[in-house]
């Protein structure tokens, strides 16, 4: 009896004091979220979310949203302001749920922001998310372990640059290595690892515009090109299973400008969502950061109404010609001539 009391006791305070939800969302395909993460997002009060995480995803849902990211070049918010966020909802008895890129607990400071939850007397759950790294795994066919070829991978770091191990595992994954690529390449060797070791970049996992680079250490270490965040390194014999023509790569990628349409089928087509409404609570510096679509990826283009052939070109003043694209009426089509292609701003005109 006394047991049955204190729990519901337990309950009603944790209630009075909010609950925390500390979601992984995963690397960025926004349908790799857990069904769970999907339902607790339906019914949270409120939305913290990171950078890394897709618009896509969190337009999806009603409650109200706010940017607690970092970016490099301007700290939105610092560890300790997000947990003051997040406390003083919880404080309101909101049911938060706290969205972070990948898995929380994987380069997530996910056990920083539980920590100040447990002092606080906050209840909380944690659920897990795909890290990058698996995502990458999956979308670029590079087995992390396999039969034979490796039997261990870890997960480490390429920043802050004083951090870089090598660990003598089959697999290596390095993640924050945008731009510390070169350094942690310079580790690897030093460690003693041959020139002719397999390293794979990989840009955007799981996201439209993913892109691989592979090379061996050494043909790596020569090249002095630019990488682009977010990435991540990964090293090992396994790499030799990638393949260009890869089940991902395979896919065409379709913009889809306005609603959805069933006109593209999931097996042949990777649907890119372009909102033409402005989503609310979606931080605008924070999409101004994310920058435009990349067109160089997209293959095909669906505008749904004339009204989201305008938006578009808001954002969008030329198409590259490879583009094929679609309308979903004649008036959608007259819109389009109009704005793409009798102003003869259709690149290659
Ligand atoms: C602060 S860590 C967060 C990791 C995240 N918690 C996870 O489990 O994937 C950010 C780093 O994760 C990696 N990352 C996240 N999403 C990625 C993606 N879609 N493609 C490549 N790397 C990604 C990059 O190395 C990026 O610098």
């Amino acid at each position: 009896m006394n047991a049955i009391q204190d729990s519901s006791e337990k309950g009603s305070d944790a209630e009075k004091r909010g609950y925390v939800y500390i979601i992984g969302a995963g690397p960025g395909d926004p349908e790799l979220l857990t069904i769970k993460a999907e339902r607790v997002l339906r019914e949270a009060d409120v939305i913290l979310y990171d950078d890394l995480v897709s618009i896509e995803l969190i337009a999806r849902y009603n409650a109200p949203k706010i940017y607690t990211g970092k970016r490099k070049d301007n700290h939105h918010f610092e560890q300790d302001a997000i947990n003051e966020e997040i406390l003083r909802h919880a404080r309101e008895g909101k049911t938060i749920a706290r969205l972070k890129g990948g898995d929380p607990y994987i380069f997530g400071r996910g056990g920083e922001e539980i920590e100040v939850l447990r002092q606080n007397g906050i209840g909380y759950e944690i659920i897990p998310g795909i890290t990058a790294a698996q995502g990458a795994s999956a979308y670029t066919e590079i087995p992390l372990t396999m039969r034979k070829i490796s039997s261990s991978v870890a997960f480490c770091t390429g920043h802050p640059v004083s951090k870089i191990q090598v660990p003598d595992t089959d697999t290596i994954v390095y993640y924050m290595v945008a731009s510390t690529v070169y350094e942690v390449l310079d580790a690897i060797a030093q460690k003693g690892r041959n020139e002719n070791t397999a390293v794979a970049i990989v840009q955007n996992a799981t996201r439209y515009n993913q892109k691989i680079i592979t090379g061996t250490l050494g043909e790596l270490r020569k090249r002095a090109q630019p990488f682009y965040s977010p990435a991540l390194l990964i090293i090992g014999d396994s790499i030799k299973q990638f393949i260009e023509d890869n089940w991902y790569s395979k896919k065409k990628k379709v913009l889809i400008a306005g609603d959805d349409s069933s006109l593209f089928d999931t097996v042949e087509f990777i649907k890119v969502h372009f909102s033409c409404k402005q989503v609310e609570g979606i931080d605008q510096d924070w999409l101004e950061n994310e920058g435009p679509l990349d067109l160089d990826f997209i293959d095909e283009i669906y505008f749904s109404s004339p009204a989201c052939v305008r938006d578009f070109r808001k954002h969008h003043k030329t198409l590259p010609k490879k583009i094929v694209v679609n309308t979903a009426d004649q008036s959608t089509q007259a819109e389009y001539t109009k704005l793409f292609r009798l102003s003869g701003e259709c690149a290659g005109e």
